[in-house]
């Protein structure tokens, strides 16, 4: 028995190294479409189980998931514990759970281990101990501008309580992780596939779906004959690690700018740069860490002196202004656009359409709010982590393609689509003639 552990270690190390050198050889990219739910304002993907296809399962997208999870049907069947999943399984940690080994006896074959994984909801913050399985999925290929035909492969995955689903949209019934991990849906994609560890996320601001595409790209929008979306991104940056947090990082060098001035921040106990900059889909808003936010505020306040405002502003949010007089772009209000200047030197620029969430018919309020301790979503790790400087919410996030790049350890950003005359809800998702 004293040889189980460091031989399963060696398997998982042997077993992860061909994924990285096959990748990307001649597999199709994956096309899903994303919905986003407005009571909860969270991303869901469909994802159809091929044994029982009059069950479309809704899933909610979360960018630092390590893993995907949902309530099982009866009759599903355990992954043992020595299978290369429930090694993967046990890479991440959710908090305040304790370690409790690979899995526990299996109760109809007590010779049998079955694999334990632990389950974590985004929202809430609350984790569940329950079986790994696998099943099947049906997702279709794309040529970047439709969806060219279906596809059928196995994806292992979690159980969970349905307690568990507690704060997700009413229809869905898990999450499926899109961290930087081998057991999240980009990973197990590029594994059965063979396309790149790579995917474009486009999330939608409502209405129509947005879209995602597996393996990365190309990407083509509607109206037709426009460029690939991926191949002409307006800037990339590397991604970096955050503690032991499966999600992704990015790092602001400069800082933030506000009508193109330099945010002053004196750190207040932090180093004042660089900002290690997250990125969430579980969070309908980009949080900042207090001395962040009380000098961006500021700043902004500042850059709009004369602009008619409303108060008390509405909560959440700190600057609300009379939307009537705010002036239009095609970018959203003309309000100050507001830089991260990133590793590598180029910019994230955030415009009205992503900065102004429109809260009533002339109330339009800046978008921005203040971090409450260390977000749930960075307990994985461990709580020793610091909690990042900035974490980028859903709604700074839409219509803009952001290309998470596993691979080449970067992060593609298009900027606002509307600048194209186009949005995340322009994918032609009927079947390609
Ligand atoms: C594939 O695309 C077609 C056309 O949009 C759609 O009807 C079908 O449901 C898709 N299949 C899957 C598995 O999503
Ligand atoms: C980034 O933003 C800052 C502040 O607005 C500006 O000074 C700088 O020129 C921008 N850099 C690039 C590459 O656009
Ligand atoms: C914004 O500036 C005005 C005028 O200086 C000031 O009265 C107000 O308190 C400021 N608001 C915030 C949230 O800083
Ligand atoms: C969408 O794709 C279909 C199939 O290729 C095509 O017939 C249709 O014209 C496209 N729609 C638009 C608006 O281009």
């Amino acid at each position: 028995m004293w040889q189980l552990k460091p031989l399963l270690l060696l398997l998982g190390v042997v077993l992860s190294a061909p994924a990285c050198t096959v990748a990307g050889d001649g597999g199709m990219p994956l096309v899903i479409p994303i919905t986003k739910d407005a009571a909860t304002m969270l991303y869901s993907v469909s994802a159809p189980v091929a044994e029982n296809d009059q069950i479309t399962n809704h899933l909610v997208l979360d960018l630092s998931g390590p893993i995907i999870w949902s309530t099982c049907p009866d009759g599903y069947v355990a992954l043992g514990c020595t299978s290369p999943a429930c090694m993967q399984a046990h890479r991440f940690h959710p908090p305040n759970c304790p370690q409790t080994g690979y899995g526990r006896p299996d109760a109809d074959n007590p010779h049998r281990c079955k694999c334990t994984a632990h389950p974590y909801n985004p929202v809430t913050g609350d984790t569940a101990s329950d079986d790994m399985t696998e099943f099947t999925t049906t997702v279709n290929t794309t040529d970047g501008k439709n969806p060219l035909k279906e596809v059928s492969f196995v994806v292992a995955t979690s159980c969970a309580p349905e307690s568990l689903l507690a704060g997700l949209p009413e229809n869905d019934v898990g999450v499926v992780g899109l961290g930087r991990s081998a057991l999240a849906l980009p990973a197990q994609i590029a594994d059965t596939q063979k396309v790149a560890t790579k995917f474009a996320l486009c999330l939608p601001s409502g209405g129509s779906d947005g879209v995602a595409i597996f393996g990365g790209g190309p990407l083509f929008l509607l109206p037709p004959g426009r460029p690939d979306v991926v191949a002409t991104l307006a800037g990339d940056t590397p991604l970096v690690k955050h503690g032991r947090s499966p999600g992704y990082f990015i790092s602001a060098d400069k800082g933030i700018a506000v009508n193109q001035a330099q945010v002053r921040l004196d750190g207040n106990g932090h180093a004042a740069t660089p900002l290690v900059v997250g990125l969430s889909s579980t969070i309908p808003y980009t949080e900042l860490r207090s001395d962040v936010y009380w000098a961006f505020i500021t700043a902004f306040n500042m850059s709009t002196a004369e602009r008619a405002r409303v108060t008390p502003a509405v909560a959440p949010f700190e600057l609300c202004y009379d939307s009537t007089q705010l002036g239009s772009t095609r970018l959203g209000y003309a309000v100050p656009q507001i830089d991260l200047m990133l590793q590598g030197g180029k910019n994230w620029t955030i415009f009205g359409a992503n900065s102004m969430a429109q809260v009533n018919d002339h109330t339009a309020c800046l978008a921005f709010v203040q971090m409450k301790g260390e977000h749930k979503q960075y307990g994985y790790g461990g709580a020793a982590t610091e909690a990042p400087a900035v974490v980028i919410g859903g709604f700074q996030m839409e219509n803009n393609l952001l290309v998470l790049d596993e691979e080449n350890q970067q992060l593609g950003f298009s900027s606002l689509l509307f600048g194209r005359q186009t949005t995340c809800s322009n994918f032609n998702f009927t079947i390609a003639a």
